[in-house]
């Protein structure tokens, strides 16, 4: 209720905005003013039932206060000075990435069942607490759980194979699971305050897609989706850029075996990024604990694979 209070007042900063307004846009999902910024006013009129007009009027007020406006090219250098990286455990697999997982940025791992996405979900998440001079950030993480496969037990093993304590580690790493893909996009609304107030520089979605998939199955839901979804990486990138943390997102997908000889990274689903800013790897499944990564559509990046494994320690390079 107190959080319910406090939200409409964020809300009612904005010129034109009162509490019935307010109450409208936070029933409809659009709980902070970022939600309004991002969103555009023919859906925050279609879900609210506010005249078109007024929504106009809204979201250019939510942009305004949130400083959305030309930057010079001094300052986008600045920005770029500012991104940091997180080690994944793998040299490999960080020499592909360019160091490691960027913050200010959204990095998907997509690929089938057992290729690892998870795994590395984890690791980041310890890793995230490691020292600067040890390929961390000496920060925290949040963990958006949708399918419960997020394991202390893993994490525990993880810390002890970097050295750090595991109680400690674990402390530090905040679950959560998404029940449904509004939960899910609530949870990342939210997030806009915890992130402020906590060291927190790495956000985890795991998986972003599967109960995007599951509640509007089929080619005539895909519409809906999609929008929906598009909105979801919105936001999450919006995190990423005004609290320069390292967004990772996961998207499990299936190989196609009718295209044996093609690109096998051009799997069924593809990856959810689209041509939306951010990092696309493509992990596949090797021999063993063997898995190859491979970096698809990042024309800053090195071209090529690499291949990293999965041990009892966590992700590491291949013996
Ligand atoms: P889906 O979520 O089903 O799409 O798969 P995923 O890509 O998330 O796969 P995940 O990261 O869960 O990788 C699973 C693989 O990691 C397993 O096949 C195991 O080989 C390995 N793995 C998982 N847990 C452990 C562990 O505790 N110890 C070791 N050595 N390997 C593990
Ligand atoms: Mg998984």
């Amino acid at each position: 209720m107190a959080d319910e209070k406090r939200r409409i007042q964020d809300l009612t900063d904005l010129p034109g905005v009162g509490p019935s307004t307010a109450q409208k846009l936070i029933e409809a999902g659009f709980t902070s003013i970022e939600a309004v910024a991002v969103a555009t006013p023919q859906e925050i009129s279609a879900a609210t039932g506010i005249s078109l007009p007024a929504a106009v009027k809204i979201v250019k007020a939510a942009r305004e206060a949130l400083d959305i406006r030309f930057k010079t090219a001094r300052e986008l250098k600045e920005e770029r000075l500012k991104v940091r990286k997180i080690t994944t455990g793998s040299k490999n697999l960080d020499e592909l990435l360019g160091g490691g997982v960027e913050t200010r940025t959204i990095t998907e791992f997509y690929g089938e069942y057992g290729s690892g996405k998870t795994q590395i979900c984890h690791q980041l998440s310890v890793n995230v607490q490691l020292p600067e001079d040890k390929g961390g950030l000496a920060a925290k993480a949040v963990y958006i759980d949708t399918e419960g496969t997020f394991r202390w037990e893993r994490i525990e093993q993880m810390a002890r194979g970097v050295g750090l304590d595991p109680d400690e580690v674990m402390e530090n790493i905040y679950w959560i699971r998404a029940i449904n893909s509004h939960h899910q996009m609530a949870i990342v609304d939210e997030l806009f305050d915890l992130v402020k107030k906590d060291n927190i520089k790495l956000i985890v979605v795991d998986s972003v897609t599967s109960h995007f998939r599951a509640e509007f199955p089929g080619r005539e839901n895909l519409a809906m989706r999609q929008q929906l979804l598009n909105r979801h990486l919105h936001q999450l990138m919006r995190l990423a850029e005004i609290y320069n943390v390292a967004v990772v997102i996961t998207n499990q997908v299936m190989a196609r075996p009718d295209v044996f000889y093609g690109d096998p990274t051009q799997a069924v689903g593809g990856h959810v990024l689209g041509h939306a800013p951010g990092v696309r790897v493509y992990l596949k499944k090797s021999r063993g604990n063997r898995r190859i990564a491979r970096v698809v559509d990042a024309p800053h990046l090195p071209e090529g694979e690499t291949v990293f494994a999965i041990t009892e320690w966590g992700i590491r390079d291949p013996e």
